[in-house]
Formats: C-alpha cells, structure tokens, sequence
C-alpha cells in the first residue's frame, strides 16, 4: 500500500463538483484515509507550490489556489501515486485522457480540479504539509 496527496482545487469546489469527484476516487478503489475543507492562506499556498516560485505562472497559481475553500486529502491504495495521477489525467485538461477527472470536471491548463503528488518523496513533503502525525495512522 502506498499514501499521496490530493487536493479538489477551488474551482471544482466552487462548481460543486467535490462530492462527484469524492465519488470517482471511491469508485476507483482508493481508501479517503484523511479529509480536509480549507481555505488556504497566500503562504501555505506559496509553501506547498514553492517548486513553481521561479514560474511564470506561480503569482497567479496562488490567485487561485487562495480564492475559495478546497478539500485536502490523504488517498491509499496499490501504487497510489501513479495510480490517482492516472485517474486525474493530464495538466490541460484539453490533453487529459476522456473519462479522467481534469477532462471531467477541469477547465484550462490552471483551472484544473484537482492537484495530486507527483512521487513518492513529494507526497511523504505534502501530507507533512497538510496534516497532523494522529490524522494519519
Ligand atoms: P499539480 O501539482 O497541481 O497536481 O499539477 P501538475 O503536477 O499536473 O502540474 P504542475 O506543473 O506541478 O503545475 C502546478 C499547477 O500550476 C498550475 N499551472 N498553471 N498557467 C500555466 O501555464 C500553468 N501551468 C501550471 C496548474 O494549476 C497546475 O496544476
Ligand atoms: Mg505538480
């Protein structure tokens, strides 16, 4: 078993798309071991993103990312950092893979649902970033 990092971004919440997107990581076999609805300050944003500080895009990545409440959560499951970075698809989501959640519910290369560690290491940082040692036995 393995643990990642999953975050329904703000615009999805703001759509009203969080329990449908709830509903597909369920229906895809991964265990909700930790839940959160925030809404992220401009620094814990710049924290968790600080990979993207030198980025074009990070001013604005923050914009976003702080402009409405989001959902944190720790997922398990076989390979679940390859697995939930599957069933999210691709950053645009005019690329992603049909039937995946950006293509489902994503609107452009930013606005797109959902966030998800990108390996091993990346999501031990995150769920550290996120959530208490007791939030996750
Ligand atoms: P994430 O970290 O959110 O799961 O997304 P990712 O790995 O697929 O993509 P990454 O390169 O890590 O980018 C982080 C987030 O920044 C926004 N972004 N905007 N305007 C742009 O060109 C641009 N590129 C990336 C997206 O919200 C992306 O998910
Ligand atoms: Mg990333």
């Amino acid at each position: 078993m393995e643990r990642t990092f999953a975050i329904v971004k703000p615009d999805a919440v703001a759509a009203g798309n969080a329990g449908a997107i709830l509903h597909e990581i369920e229906k895809a076999g991964f265990k909700i071991v930790a839940l959160r609805m925030t809404r992220l300050s401009r620094e814990q944003a710049a924290g968790f993103y600080a990979v993207h500080k030198e980025r074009p895009f990070f001013n604005g990545l923050l914009d976003f990312m702080t402009e409405g409440p989001v959902v944190l959560m720790a997922l398990e499951a076989p390979d679940a950092v390859k697995a939930w970075r599957d069933l999210m698809g691709a950053t645009n989501p005019e690329k992603a893979a049909e039937g995946t959640i950006r293509k489902k519910f994503g609107t452009n290369i930013e606005r797109n649902a959902t966030h998800g560690s990108d390996a091993a290491e990346t999501a031990a940082f995150e769920l550290g970033y996120f959530f208490r040692g007791y939030e996750l036995r």
